[in-house]
């Protein structure tokens, strides 16, 4: 799930932990430094005299030393709060997923299933563990709304994860692209169409997983506070949502974030929170052109003040 972030897009080399807010002035070349040049030191003094010694005594041509790339400058996108959010919830639906495969009637024969039932250690442990899996998955969806909550309190929430008009258009514009009409891809801003359209379909993929898994849980309960029938379109609603919500992860949200070209094999982002700004510039144009004219602003003041 991709959260909604505040305001600020922090700027800064990959290296710190954590890089100072964005507000007027990023600071995208951060690698720079106002610091005197220090005299150049050769990697094998740091390691003492022995290494240089062994160095050269050494008749391999392969013992060379590797020269150190420069520090590259990144853009957070995604903090670690988030991230664990995202941790927390990607992890509970992979398990529900694997668990629900066996429970699911019309597999339960299929080879897959009984693949699944044996490393879990029998059916019934499955339905235990899609059940405490349930459990992690509602207390994520709980937090991550009452993150929303104090984002929302603090004025910290911004809009740029709202559905806007010109979603559409990206959309008309990608599509052209899909089919050889348009030489480029179109410049996304901070949250492409397809980023937006994965994070608000969690919600109610979720309400729907939970309303129908609640129902499934508690029949006895549920059958006295609502007629028959919702048990029996809880049952079908469940199973269907589940495939529906796993094609949805496994092929749409896997193919935009890791498998497309350019990123394939795999997108780091959900593991370090950061785009480096080459990075920032191919996928999200619109957001990249804005940063650099707000850092050429700041120049342009800094510049005048001083
Ligand atoms: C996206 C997440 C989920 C997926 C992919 C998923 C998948 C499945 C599947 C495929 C089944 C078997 C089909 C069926 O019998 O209807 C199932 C059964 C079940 N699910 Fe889920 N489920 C998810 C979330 C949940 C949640 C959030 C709850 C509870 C709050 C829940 C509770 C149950 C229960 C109680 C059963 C019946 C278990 C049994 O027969 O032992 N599921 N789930």
């Amino acid at each position: 799930m991709d959260a909604l972030e505040s305001e600020e897009t922090p700027v800064a080399p990959a290296e710190p932990a954590e890089p100072p807010p964005l507000v007027a002035a990023p600071a995208v070349d951060a690698p720079e430094s106002k610091e005197p040049p220090a005299a150049p030191v050769e990697p094998l003094q740091l390691l003492g005299q022995p290494a240089v010694d062994a160095l050269e005594r050494s008749e391999s041509p392969a013992a060379t030393v590797e020269p150190v790339p420069p520090p590259v400058a990144t853009v957070l996108r995604f903090d670690l709060h988030q991230r664990l959010q995202h941790g927390l919830l990607a992890s509970s639906f992979v398990l529900l997923v694997v668990t629900g495969w066996p429970l699911a009637a019309h597999s339960a024969k299929a080879s897959a299933s009984a693949a699944i039932v044996a490393l879990f250690g029998g059916i019934e442990r499955c339905s235990g563990i899609h059940r405490i899996a349930a459990i992690v998955m509602v207390i994520a969806s709980l937090y991550h709304l009452a993150y929303l909550a104090v984002l929302a309190s603090r004025r910290g929430l911004s809009a740029s994860m709202l559905p806007s008009p010109g979603d559409l258009r990206n959309l008309g514009q990608n599509l052209l692209f899909f089919v050889g009409k348009r030489g480029e891809r179109p410049k996304f801003p901070r949250f492409s169409y397809f980023e937006k359209f994965d994070y608000w379909a969690v919600f109610w993929g979720v309400a729907i997983m939970v309303g129908s898994g609640l129902v499934r849980w508690f029949p006895v309960e549920a059958t006295g506070i609502f007629p028959p029938w919702v048990y029996e379109i809880a049952h079908y609603a469940h199973a269907d949502e589940a495939l529906l919500a796993a094609l949805a992860i496994f092929i749409w949200h896997f193919y935009n974030v890791h498998l497309r070209p350019g990123v394939f094999p795999m997108s780091r982002v959900f593991l370090t929170g950061r785009l480096t700004l080459e990075q920032l510039q191919e996928e999200h144009g619109a957001e990249y052109e804005e940063l650099m004219r707000a850092r050429a602003q700041a120049e342009a003041k800094a510049k005048e003040g001083g």
